[in-house]
């Protein structure tokens, strides 16, 4: 089974056991919406690709492992859009939830997801590693080292700039690596440099996507950064220097994939991805004089 149709397939049941019995039908039908039709799945793609790199002797593991990673991550989407955090319209080309919805159930929404990442590890054999799961999802989801860390950060009169995109972007790529690694049986240790260099890559070709890409592209806002004077690389290097500095990380990255099976492999599909992360006209604009 291709790896897409592994994480939807298992994503699906898992909203489905959230909808069952007498459970109140909006907010049903909003846990939905808030993972349905997904962006790029990006992490659980690159968790599953860790597990196969390691030899994926658990497959049903690894999926849950996956989906709870992407449970997670549209939760604080979710979260992200609501008036209080960034006051956002769209979402993956759709009305954010709290405008299709209501702000209650974007609220519940995100928390019933979070509850549900959890809880899908917790009914997932074997148990030492999906023990290990939880506290891997749960480091870089919570304080201090996680999403609500890195959201937390916008509310500091002074922010650490390192820290702030380690914890709010950072976080979850980490969690992608050692997750694909615990899933397979591997130690999550050697593991956190990749995420964190691929987290780091992502947020520079997401800022090259915010200042290049129109809302219809992204399904969301555009030029964000610029719109709320957010430190980002484009600003700091232009776009040229944003794109050899992707170029850069994703070197670092590559290199740093520890010793598996499944290396080689991995590797391409680092590549792979990253090529689609940069926007089309970056590249092109290079070597446009003066950049
Ligand atoms: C958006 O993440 C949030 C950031 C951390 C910048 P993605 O760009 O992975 O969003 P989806 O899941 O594809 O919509
Ligand atoms: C959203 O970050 C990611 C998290 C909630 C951790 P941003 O606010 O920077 O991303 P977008 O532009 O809304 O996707
Ligand atoms: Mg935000
Ligand atoms: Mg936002």
């Amino acid at each position: 089974m291709k790896i897409a149709e592994r994480i939807e397939t298992t994503m699906a049941a898992a909203i489905a056991s959230g909808q069952g019995g007498i459970a109140p039908s909006k907010l049903a039908a909003a846990l939905e919406y808030a993972v349905t039709p997904g962006g790029a799945r990006i992490r659980p793609t690159i968790l599953t690709s860790v597990a196969m790199a390691c030899g994926d002797d658990h497959p049903a593991l690894t999926n849950t492992a996956a989906v709870a990673l992407e449970v997670i991550h549209c939760a604080s989407l979710v979260h992200d859009d609501l008036p209080c955090f960034d006051d956002a319209a769209m979402r993956r080309g759709k009305p954010a939830l709290h405008l299709a919805f209501s702000e209650p159930l974007a609220v519940l929404t995100g928390d019933s997801l979070i509850i549900m990442a959890f809880q899908l590890l917790a009914r997932t054999a074997p148990a030492d590693r999906a023990l290990a799961l939880i506290d891997i999802l749960g480091t870089r989801t919570g304080m201090p080292f996680g999403i609500c860390a890195g959201q937390g950060w916008e509310s500091e009169d002074q922010i650490d700039l390192s820290a702030y995109h380690q914890a709010k972007t950072g976080a979850l790529f980490i969690a992608a690596t050692q997750m694909g690694a615990v899933a397979a049986g591997q130690d999550a240790e050697p593991w956190e440099e990749l995420g964190a260099r691929i987290g780091e890559a992502f947020q520079v070709a997401d800022d090259l996507r915010d200042a290049l890409c129109d809302e219809a592209t992204l399904g969301k806002p555009a030029g964000q950064d610029d719109l709320h004077g957010r430190p980002n690389a484009v600003a700091a290097l232009g776009v040229a220097g944003a794109v050899s500095r992707f170029d850069d990380i994703l070197s670092g990255a590559i290199a740093s994939i520890p010793a598996c099976p499944g290396e080689a492999a991995l590797a391409q599909m680092v590549r792979a991805y990253a090529d689609k992360l940069v926007p089309d006209g970056a590249r092109s604009r290079r070597t446009v004089p003066g950049e």
